[in-house]
């Protein structure tokens, strides 16, 4: 899956350990982001931008479905593992907050999770590699649907965000069928 857009971008700031450390770093990042877009709703609402809010909620609820992605497998080496309680980083003016957002999933995808796929494929972990590997292709959506709403901030239309539930990806608008990374239907999709 997606093996043309697996390369790890040449100034990596990812520190890469064991898959195991790897799943538990991705949880850490993953509780800090949803905690992060919380609060950017609760900001965008506030400033009576709803499509804003209604994004960043529909991906703060999708990076609850990678934390939970990742845990299990973690709970499988750690039966008593327990994630990290994150807090949330004061907003700044929603446009600013969709630029970071996007900045973090870019991030993510063309770095962190790229690094931790190849490590656990050196690991032969392909349990791990496939988590990674659906998180990181979610994440790139998420960014685009953050680049997309900031270049629309001030002509937003009033569609609703379709959210994957079993791997994150976020569809915008209601034209589609199936999720385009994990080919679940849309009857099974969350709306915001
Ligand atoms: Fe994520
Ligand atoms: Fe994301
Ligand atoms: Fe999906």
């Amino acid at each position: 899956m997606g093996s043309n857009n697996m390369h790890i971008v040449s100034d990596s700031k990812t520190a890469v350990g064991t898959t195991l450390e790897n799943l538990k770093a991705a949880v850490a990042g993953e509780t800090g982001a949803s905690a992060k877009y919380a609060a950017y709703a609760q900001a965008a609402e506030k400033a009576e931008f709803h499509q804003v809010a209604r994004l960043f909620q529909a991906t703060s609820e999708a990076e609850k479905i990678h934390i939970g992605m990742e845990t299990a497998l973690i709970v499988k080496a750690e039966p008593d593992y327990q994630g990290p309680i994150a807090t949330a980083p004061a907003p700044e003016f929603t446009d600013l907050n969709l630029i970071g957002s996007a900045n973090g999933e870019i991030y993510e995808t063309s770095d962190m999770y790229p690094s931790f796929i190849k490590r656990a494929e050196e690991e032969g972990d392909t349990a791990a590699a496939a988590v990674f590997g659906r998180a990181k292709a979610a994440e790139a959506f998420h960014a685009q649907r953050y680049l997309d709403a900031y270049s629309t901030i001030d002509n937003p239309s009033d569609e609703t965000y379709y959210l994957c539930p079993v791997c994150g990806y976020i569809h915008k608008g209601s034209d589609f069928e199936r999720c385009p990374i994990c080919n679940a239907p849309k009857d099974r999709f969350r709306t915001f």
